[in-house]
């Protein structure tokens, strides 16, 4: 702090401002990541109307961006009324790669290391019984040769049973263990010994129905469709498209402690698993003229782990959802992404996302300048309508305002 003090000059009113940490503590922040100084506060809502799986869920959102709840909320309310979602996950299986370079015979050793099979899977297990006792552990092992730049070489996949938890360190200590027999049977040498995040044994897939009447009628529905036409024909428009599905996923991710970056490189390396980027989801019109959509993405999520542990407030997430296991969550956080999407796209199809989005800008632009609650919607109705939505037009009604007064 000290230095960090003296590098940027900060004034003793700042440094207070640092020092001054919600419910999760200095104290425990220090023991999860380095070189702490403070800790870092964001919105917490909670978006309503889910119905996933004929249960009702409470969800708790973590984002700074305006309109995110409020567009979950109000599609979930559509979906509502088409019975919600429904979501399944798969089994909760993680995959740890172990890559093997300098393979005298690449594909005699691909049969050297398979015969070896249990010998490995029992050793990976021997490094977590708790895991094992729980009824997870090391499941099976797959073998590829690589044409890599440098060459042939092997991949190993370890495929393991995670359970309840994220699972990152399971088989990252699960991969590290096995590798000397690895070695052994290959001829070769192990080198990457690293969990995968492009989890694609361990995806959701969710589907949900809207009314046609419930969402506006035909010409909504047709309009739905057509976005997402567009994402499925277009990588630039399927990024943003599927940018839209992760600002609901990442939000729960981000209440119930998970790793973000984990979720969002397995999305997007699904989603271009057929050699181009493509929509997670898709949209399209039943016989009866409804809104079906489906989506289907990898998530890697625990409840049980040391971050989740560590932060009180991932802890209370989970029971504000209601979900023991990792299986639940991840449904639930399909739903949302379904729902999320489908709010974005029938926003973009009618009145275009700026209206409301807008509205939601000005009121954070108000409170950044420095406006109090009472005098937030004021400021805000002036701004939005003279159009120049930023903060030093904030600026100048806030002081208007009160000069009036
Ligand atoms: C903004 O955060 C998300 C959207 O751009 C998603 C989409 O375009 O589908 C509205």
């Amino acid at each position: 702090m000290r230095i960090v003090k003296e590098f940027a000059g900060l004034v003793d009113d700042e440094v207070e401002l640092l020092k001054k940490t919600g419910r999760l503590g200095l104290e425990v922040a220090d023991k999860m990541i380095e070189n702490v100084i403070g800790t870092f506060e964001l919105p917490y809502g909670v978006a309503v109307n889910f119905l996933v799986n004929n249960r009702d869920y409470l969800v708790p959102m973590v984002i700074e961006e305006p309109s995110v709840v409020a567009g979950a909320s109000n599609a979930a309310r559509w979906c509502r009324e088409g019975g919600g979602v429904v979501s399944t996950a798969t089994e909760q299986i993680m995959i740890s790669q172990i890559q093997v370079v300098k393979v005298p015979s690449p594909h005699t050793a691909v049969i050297r290391i398979l015969e070896r099979k249990k010998e490995i899977l029992d050793l990976a297990n021997s490094t977590n019984d708790v895991l094992v006792k729980l009824g997870g552990g090391a499941r099976d092992l797959e073998v590829r040769v690589l044409d890599s730049p440098v060459g042939k070489m092997l991949v190993v996949h370890l495929l393991v049973d995670v359970r309840d938890a994220m699972g990152a360190n399971i088989v990252n200590t699960m991969a590290e263990a096995v590798a000397p027999i690895i070695e052994d049977a290959s001829g070769g040498r192990v080198l990457l010994r690293i969990v995968s995040n492009l989890a694609d044994r361990r995806l959701v897939k969710s589907w949900t129905r809207v009314p046609k009447d419930v969402i506006g009628g035909e010409e909504v529905v047709e309009g739905v469709v057509y976005a997402w036409a567009l994402a499925a024909a277009d990588p630039y428009r399927a990024a943003t498209h599927n940018k839209g599905i992760m600002n609901g996923i990442i939000a729960v991710a981000l209440a119930t402690g998970q790793d973000t970056r984990a979720l969002e490189a397995g999305a997007h390396a699904y989603a271009a698993r057929r050699g181009r980027y493509e929509p997670l989801s898709t949209w399209e019109i039943d016989e009866r003229g409804d809104l079906v959509g489906y989506l289907e993405v990898p998530i890697a999520v625990g409840v049980v782990g040391g971050s989740i542990k560590s932060n009180p407030l991932a802890k209370l997430s989970l029971k504000i959802l209601g979900v023991r296991t990792a299986r639940e969550l991840a449904e639930v956080m399909g739903a949302v992404g379904l729902v999320q999407n489908l709010a974005a796209l029938r926003a973009l199809a009618t009145e275009g996302i700026q209206r409301g989005h807008m509205k939601l800008h000005a009121r954070q632009l108000a409170l950044a300048a420095g406006a109090r609650p009472e005098e937030v919607d004021a400021v805000v109705e002036e701004v939005v309508k003279s159009g120049r939505i930023t903060l030093e037009k904030a600026q100048e009604v806030l002081d208007k305002i009160r000069s009036r007064r």
